[in-house]
């Protein structure tokens, strides 16, 4: 099952960039970012609020459009490798030209140009989900949202949000997520990774999401789980990362058997691969030893994941 074609719903384009990579960036650009890395050379975090510190370092040493194009290739060509098909990866104007639409435009040009040209050599398809930094305000996110709808088309197919989930509330992002609804995106948010139950049930009613990112804590609620079973609420699941920023102490704990037992709709996808040492293939591998899952069921999470993909028919027609 580890080489069966995979669909990969939630991923962070700087999240998914190998430090290798960021250094060689750093090192052209003459920025010092020694800091964030450990002795092997490993990013190098303690725990989820530093780890967002060490990813804003990391982002900082992408400056340009051709630099995203870059990081696009070298992103891309890891997941082809590790047998995905299609993939969603979250992109944030806060990071991409700093919420100006002329720039925004100029690094969403560049992304797709390498992404055409990993689909050409590598058939992986790649779209993207505009992503506000919940820690960032609201206010930010507005802009954001308008750069969103701007670009909302075949390409930009879905809104989401991601950051500190203890930083404000879902209904403080409302406008955003109403404006990106008006013009036709698809909507996920962050829920249920750092906040309990209750913040999978904001994200719900006030953001009328379709997906839930990670949304893992609504296992203490099993009220909650039964509601999202019966709604067909999607999960973008990512054991790994929840395992190694220290939410569950290893793969056999992990609630993501019990969600798939109760009738929940789970996805599989990494997060950030390369901050929490993990490749989709290790996923589906740490996942098939700790609940003895088949081929069978990893088929299944990837029909569940075609479903949800945010893409238009066409392109949905080629995953199933
Ligand atoms: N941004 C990148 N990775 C994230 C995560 N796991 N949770 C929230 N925001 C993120
Ligand atoms: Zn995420």
């Amino acid at each position: 099952m580890t080489h069966l074609p995979k669909i990969e719903l939630h991923l962070h384009l700087e999240g998914a960039a190998p430090p290798a990579f960021i250094r060689g960036l750093a090192k052209e650009k003459h920025v010092d970012i020694s800091g964030i890395f450990d002795e092997r050379g490993d990013y190098s975090y303690t725990d989820f609020w530093d780890f967002l510190r060490v990813y804003e370092a990391a982002t900082s040493v992408l400056q340009t459009p051709e630099d995203y194009a870059r990081l696009t290739a070298a992103v891309l060509a890891e997941s082809a490798a590790n047998d995905v098909i299609y993939c969603e990866t979250f992109l944030s104007p806060d990071f991409c030209g700093g919420r100006d639409l002329g720039a925004w435009r100029e690094y969403l040009h560049a992304i797709r140009e390498a992404a055409d040209r990993a689909e050409a050599q590598d058939g992986i398809t790649l779209r993207g989900i505009v992503t506000p930094i919940r820690h960032f305000g609201p206010d930010k996110a507005r802009e954001v949202a308008l750069c969103a709808a701007e670009t909302a088309g075949d390409w930009i197919v879905g809104f989401g949000i991601g950051g500190d989930e203890k930083a404000g509330k879902p209904k403080d992002f409302a406008w955003s997520f109403d404006m990106a609804r008006e013009a036709g995106l698809r909507l996920t948010a962050h829920a249920g990774e750092w906040g309990g139950p209750e913040s999978v049930r904001d994200a719900l009613r006030d953001l009328r999401v379709e997906r839930i990112g990670h949304g893992v804590r609504a296992i203490e609620d099993l009220a909650l789980v039964d509601e999202l079973a019966e709604a067909g609420v999607v999960l973008e699941v990512c054991p790994g990362s929840n395992i190694a920023l220290g939410l569950y102490p290893d793969w056999r704990r992990h609630p993501i058997g019990q969600f798939h037992d109760r009738g929940v709709k789970v996805t599989v996808s990494t997060d950030d691969p390369p901050f929490f040492h993990t490749t989709m293939r290790n996923e589906y591998d740490r996942l098939s030893k700790a609940f003895d899952w088949d081929d069978g069921v990893f088929r299944a999470i990837n029909a569940t994941a075609a479903g949800a993909a945010f893409c238009d028919e066409a392109t949905r027609a080629r995953l199933q």
